[in-house]
């Protein structure tokens, strides 16, 4: 594989194209918005930079790696020659179906589809296309040119040829990828998610209190930040979609989401983006500060 597509260059787009560039791949970076893609090569090369200051690149390798991103509006040409696409788009199930379908008649034949969905049935997806069998999971964690781990979610009708190569790839990039089957959450958010609910759950029924629940986490399990501080990092309204993926699809009320996250994400208080989540987030401000909220 030489050609690598990447659909949607918002957080986790721009770090997948950086990583594939960086290990000397031709990547083409596709969105609908132009200025997404400004900002995503801005992004890269903001990120490329820090990279050399830390001794990881050198100066030429950092320039050879931006010069093999080329961004593109319209998939058509941005997807013609790809040998694989790795779909970063907005996180909606008719957006990533639609794509889907589009990525089935746009791209060659022997190209493999991969998504990198947090939630999203990959059976599902594949089962819109005529290729099956070449589309899977390829679930990148946040920071992508940082964090080690890459889910690689089988779907139902997934080949053993498209996982192993898939799994090949990963580690050619110095990733960990790990193989798992796809079940609502798949392995990370299926445990995950189900932490945070009831990290939630024990502030909304007052055993404690929010710093009290994410020292001890962090603390106690050895968690580099807690659960309601990783919440408002990852989002809140994204925390209560993926636990209403799991509640939906497994059909078990322990996943039910806490009545706590409902309101907060339905006033609009969706963590770090928002300013404000279980913690109040002031630019500049270097500690935590505890929402005024729940004081
Ligand atoms: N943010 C995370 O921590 C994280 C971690 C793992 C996986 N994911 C998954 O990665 C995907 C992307 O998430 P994100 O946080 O980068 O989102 P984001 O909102 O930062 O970026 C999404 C980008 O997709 C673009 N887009 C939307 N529809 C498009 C289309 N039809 N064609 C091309 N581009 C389109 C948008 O313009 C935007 O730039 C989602 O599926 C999400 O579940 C996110």
């Amino acid at each position: 594989m030489k050609n690598i597509s990447v659909i949607g260059s918002g957080t986790m787009g721009n770090g997948i194209a950086h990583v594939f560039a960086q290990y000397g791949y031709e990547v083409s970076l596709i969105d609908i918005s132009a200025h997404a893609l400004e900002k995503a090569i801005a992004t890269i090369t903001k990120n490329m930079d820090r990279q050399v200051s830390k001794g990881i690149l050198v100066e030429t390798e950092k320039s050879d790696a931006l010069n093999r991103i080329q961004s593109f509006t319209s998939m058509e040409e941005g997807v013609k020659n790809a040998d694989l696409v790795v779909e970063a788009a907005t996180e909606n199930l008719s957006i990533k179906l639609d794509l889907f379908k589009k990525l089935d008649e746009l791209t060659p034949e022997s190209c493999i589809l991969a998504s990198n969905t947090s939630s999203i049935s990959i059976t599902k997806i594949g089962a819109v296309t005529k290729r099956p069998e070449k589309v899977i999971g390829m679930h990148f964690m946040n920071p992508v040119p940082v964090m080690k781990l890459v889910e690689v979610i089988r779907g139902y009708a997934t080949s053993d040829e498209v996982t192993d190569s898939i799994m090949e790839l990963s580690k050619g990039l110095e990733k960990v990828p790990v193989e798992v089957n796809d079940y609502p959450g798949f392995v990370a958010n299926r445990i995950l998610m189900p932490m945070i609910n009831e990290a939630i759950y024990t502030l909304y029924e007052g055993v404690a209190g929010i710093e009290e629940i994410d020292t001890v986490m962090k603390l106690g399990m050895a968690h580099p930040m807690g659960p309601l501080q990783l919440a408002d990092f990852i989002g809140l309204d994204v925390c209560l979609s993926i636990l209403r993926v799991l509640h939906d699809g497994f059909g078990n009320p322990k996943y039910a989401p806490c009545p706590l996250l409902v309101n907060m994400v339905e006033a609009g208080f969706k963590g770090a983006k928002t300013g404000e989540g279980f913690y109040k987030y002031t630019s500049g401000s270097k500690d935590l500060v505890v929402s005024p909220r729940f004081r």
